[in-house]
């Protein structure tokens, strides 16, 4: 079991799916968890989530696309916590259409949740993260930014955009201790899957070597591990978690 005694993080929309199990992760393996949602209802599931597992919590309503709400969600878990050791920028949105009938709303809504926002708190986590001296940041993106999907331009051009900002903020932040990684889901059973057609997940598991589709915590094992001392030697990287999806 991985050691994040004595450790703080921050899990954006980390209310329900892949968020939420990653905040039962770190949280279960003695980490203070922060947690954002787009209300406070939901922030505070999340937040009970790192509660039930053993560890303090902290809820916030943060829209990821409020650049000044990043810089107030995160000073207020310094002032409390005395500092940020790991951030996991999860919050993210589909709006899935061909490009031809995609509105300019649905181009912003997915490009600003999951690409914008990444960069809002990346900014907002690395002052305090400077003054300590290290700190882990993990992106989390999909096999969509790497494959590509019909359907998904504004979501797979989001996802690949985390990969760019993954590597270059591993590049200006090795100097002063902090890494930063990205994970790459397949096929995760949560409220985004969900209401795919039956047709789109039969079609998806003939395509996973491992026969099943992924779950919430197989992605919360990985970032786990990527923000854990047993990764201390990993920046700049994506781990894919896919069953074997993209192969
Ligand atoms: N499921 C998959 O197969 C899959 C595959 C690859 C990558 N991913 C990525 O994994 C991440 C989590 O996906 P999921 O499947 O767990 O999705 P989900 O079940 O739909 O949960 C999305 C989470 O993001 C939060 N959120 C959405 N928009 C937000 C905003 N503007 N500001 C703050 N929080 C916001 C939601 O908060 P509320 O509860 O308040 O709505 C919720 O906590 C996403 O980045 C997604 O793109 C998922």
């Amino acid at each position: 079991m991985t050691d994040l005694s004595g450790k703080t993080a921050l899990v954006t929309g980390g209310s329900r799916g892949i968020g939420r199990a990653i905040v039962q992760r770190l949280a279960s393996a003695g980490c203070r968890v922060a947690v954002t949602a787009t209300s406070q209802k939901s922030a505070d599931g999340g937040a009970a989530a790192a509660v039930d597992a053993g560890s303090e919590a902290l809820a916030f309503a943060a829209d990821v696309r409020d650049s000044a709400r990043a810089q107030e969600v995160v000073g207020e878990i310094v002032e409390k916590w005395g500092g940020l050791d790991i951030l996991v920028n999860n919050a993210g949105i589909t709006r899935d259409t061909l490009l031809m009938r995609m509105s300019d709303e649905d181009i912003d809504a997915v490009v600003d949740t999951n690409l914008k926002g990444s960069l809002l708190y990346c900014r907002a986590v690395t002052k305090p993260m400077m003054k300590k001296r290290s700190g882990s940041i993990v992106n989390v993106s999909s096999i969509v930014g790497i494959t590509g999907n019909a359907g998904q331009s504004n979501y797979a051009a989001a996802k690949a955009g985390l990969f760019g900002i993954t590597r270059s903020l591993a590049a200006e932040l090795g100097g002063r201790g902090i890494r930063v990684n990205a994970v790459a889901p397949g096929y995760i059973q949560t409220d985004m899957t969900n209401d795919l057609p039956e047709a789109v997940r039969e079609g998806a598991l003939t395509h996973i070597p491992l026969g099943r589709l992924g779950d919430p915590d197989d992605i919360a094992k990985g970032v786990a591990f990527l923000v854990s001392e047993e990764a201390a030697y990993i920046t700049g990287t994506t781990l894919v978690i896919d069953g074997g999806m993209s192969l």
